[in-house]
Formats: C-alpha cells, structure tokens, sequence
C-alpha cells in the first residue's frame, strides 16, 4: 500500500545544486546568500526591510525586545495557535493574554480582543492560520481608536514613539497570502515569517522579520540593530571580519544568536523565485480539489481560504468533521494512519499545553478554540502530491468517518477531477 505523507518538502536538482554550489563557494554562514533572500522577500511582501533569521520564533522575540515588552506587561494572542507565539510573551517575561477565535476561519476573534485591551496591553500578535491572514483591519481599527490610544501607557521609547499597541503578526503560515489585495505583512508594524521543513518556502529551519513600522520610524535603522542582536551585538558580522585586516570588532550589547546561514538560504533563493508562479498555484489547485472532492460530504466543514478580502497561502487544509467527539476525531485519525494516509491536527489549544494549564489557563474559556481543535483534521497538502492521491485521501477520511459515525462515505467519487 502506497504511504501518503503529510507535508514532505520538496527537495529536488535545483535545491541540490543551490546549495552545493553555496558548499563550494567557501562561504556558508551569513553572507551574500541571506542578504539577497532578503531583498527577494522585501519585493514579495512590499516590506521596507526584511531580516533573515534563524526561525521565526527568533523573529517574534527580536520584535518583541526590541520594543521593550518585559514583566508587567501583557501581549494579546490567540489560544488557538502554535506555542511559538505565546513562548515568544513569556520569554520576555511578560503575561501572554489568550483571546478566542473566530468560527470561521480561526483567526483571533477582534470582539474579543477588544474586550482583553488593558493598560498593560503592549502587542497583540494575530495569527494567520493555516495561511489565512487575520482580520488586519479591524484589529488595526481597535489599537487605533481614541479609548484604546488613551488606555496606552507606553513602557519604552519605542512604544513612547509608537504612542499605541503594536501589531506583531505571526505569520509563519502565510507567505504569499494577500487581504485586501495587498501582502498582509502590509497590515502589521512588524510580520515574522516561518520557513521550517513543512512550511510553504523552506529553508529547511528560518524566519524573517519584515518590519514596517509606521513614520517616523527608520525600519533601515531598526534593521540595522536587530541584525546586530541576532550576532550577539557583534559591531561587524563574520563576512565584514573577513578578509582583508578587518578583525577588530566590538560588542554593543548582550545580544542573541539567531542568524540564518547561506547554506539555508540557498534553498529560500530557489524557493521563492518559483513561489509565485509554480508553489501557490499549485497548493490553490490542491486545495480546490479537496473542496470538490468534499463538498458532497454533509460531515465535511470546508475550510476558508479564498474570501473577497482575504487569499489564503493555501498552507494547511484545516478540515473540520461536523458534529463529532475529540474520542470520535481520534478513532478517524487512526483509522487514516492504518490505511497509509499521514494527517495532522493544528492545533491543541495553548490552555490545554501543561506550560499554559499549570500558569492557570483553562479551555474553558476558550469554547470556540476547543471545539475547533475536537473536530479537526489537517490533510496532506505538498508539491509532489498528485489528484489521485488526493482522490484516495478523501476516500480513505471518508470510509473512517463512516465507520465511527455512520455517515455516507460514498457520494461524490464517481466525480471526474
Ligand atoms: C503559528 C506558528 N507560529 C510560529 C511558529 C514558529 O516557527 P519557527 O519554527 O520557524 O520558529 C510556527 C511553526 O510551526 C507556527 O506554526
């Protein structure tokens, strides 16, 4: 029986021969090869600087230092999400808030966000699940609005200079994908990038942070600095102390280390010169397909990822099965591993992680994430994955819900693709 994977990446002659060619050329840690990814991912996402990083993770936390977040803070999240983004809080030391999503799309609810804003509300870090972006607008329309601007009480220069919250999107799922017609890294002060194995442009691990904060902000200047941060507040990177009698450096602060090398953003380089044109059509025709092929199941609660705001990046097929049990979701998930069909679950809420449960967070107060979680199943979405795999992965959920509900298993497969 043919094993269909969930999210392999897509390793193929040009990957090898970028990053061979990079092997050869000496040079493998930070360098020409960063520098020019991020130039290509300031053209994708209309960002005025971009900066390469070690993982998004490392993006989020350089954001957030770098405005000054720290103890006594709070920084608005959704509970439904990765725990990268409420890690990130609690680094710094300050109280990640988790906020409900929305029905729909599973993005951070902005109702609730707006009833979360206190005095000591920093950031809000929306997530674009899946690839779908967030509610950019009215998220934006909430920091921005006169009880909210009269609630700030700024806790660094940066935020003094900022005078609101600050939007720090987590957008490690959505490359790509456009609200309101524009990159979304457009709506938020600063965007974070993932490019882990399974996102949609790898870089095997590594992140950006697109920065774009507002007049008079120099996001060139802020660039600058948090390039330094990420080596350490080195004065001068490895390839300025290279050649030549450039040795002699200073260290400005106690800064991280987070940068990406060139060997990884080899593999970034030849991803994105083909994301727009090959990669996200692809995952849209992809994704169409498991719409057709869904659309007949009454079980079947189709993701979002097209509205006439917002284009998902197509990252993860978020399918919810109506009106199952977590016990129920758990038995189809096992009856499609036993037929050799790898999916996934997106997320566990952060409440229900130990970390968070034992701060005092409870599912409870997060009824929409909870449910969500209970009946989702993430499907297979990758370059190489073929119709009639996609044909099989539908047929192989269907016949496991059936056998734990009851349903139908058998309508729309007389269908052609
Ligand atoms: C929603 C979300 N945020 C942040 C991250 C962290 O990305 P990275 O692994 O590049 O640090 C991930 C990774 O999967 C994620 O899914």
């Amino acid at each position: 029986m043919e094993k269909i994977p969930f999210a392999p990446p897509r390793i193929d002659q040009a990957i090898i021969d970028e990053v061979t060619e990079t092997l050869r050329s000496g040079w493998i840690t930070t360098g020409p090869r960063t520098k020019q990814l991020e130039k290509e991912i300031a053209a994708l996402t209309h960002s005025p600087a971009v900066l390469c990083l070690g993982s998004a993770t490392a993006g989020m936390e350089l954001a957030l230092r770098w405005l000054g977040i720290r103890e006594g803070d709070e920084v608005i999240v959704p509970a439904y999400t990765y725990c990268a983004t409420a890690n990130v809080v609690v680094h710094c030391g300050a109280k990640p808030v988790m906020v409900d999503v929305l029905r729909t799309d599973g993005t951070l609810d902005p109702g609730k966000v707006a009833a979360a804003i206190t005095p000591h509300t920093k950031a809000i870090m929306p997530v674009d699940l899946g690839g779908m972006p967030a509610h950019y607008r009215e998220i934006g329309d909430l920091i921005r609005n006169p009880a909210a601007l009269k609630l700030f009480s700024p806790g660094s220069p940066e935020q003094e200079q900022l005078g609101r919250i600050a939007l720090i999107a987590d957008a490690a799922h959505s490359i790509g994908a456009t609200y309101r017609r524009k990159p979304a890294a457009e709506w938020a002060d600063a965007t974070v990038f993932s490019f882990h194995a399974v996102k949609n442009l790898t870089t095997a691990e590594g992140g950006a942070l697109c920065l774009n904060f507002p007049e008079p902000f120099d996001n060139e200047a802020i660039y600058k600095t948090l390039n330094r941060w990420s080596l350490h507040g080195q004065s001068k990177d490895a390839l300025a102390k290279f050649g030549g009698n450039s040795w002699e450096y200073d260290v400005l602060e106690a800064g991280y280390k987070c940068n990406m090398p060139d060997v990884l953003a080899a593999i970034g380089l030849v991803e994105i010169r083909r994301y727009e044109s090959d990669t996200l059509p692809k995952r849209r025709v992809q994704f169409d397909l498991y719409h057709n092929l869904l659309s007949g199941f009454s079980w079947a609660e189709l993701p979002w990822f097209a509205t006439a705001e917002k284009q998902s990046s197509c990252h993860l097929y978020l399918l919810r099965i109506r009106d199952i049990s977590l016990e129920q979701r758990n038995a189809i998930i096992q009856r499609v591993f036993d037929a050799g069909v790898s999916v996934n679950v997106h997320y566990k809420p952060l409440p229900m992680l130990s970390v968070y449960r034992e701060m005092g967070y409870s599912m409870k107060d997060y009824p929409v994430s909870c449910d969500f979680f209970e009946r989702e199943i993430s499907l297979p979405v990758f370059y190489d994955l073929s119709p009639a795999q996609q044909e099989r992965v539908v047929q192989v959920l269907a016949d496991a819900v059936q056998a734990e509900t009851g349903a139908s298993s058998g309508l729309p497969f007389h269908k052609t693709v």
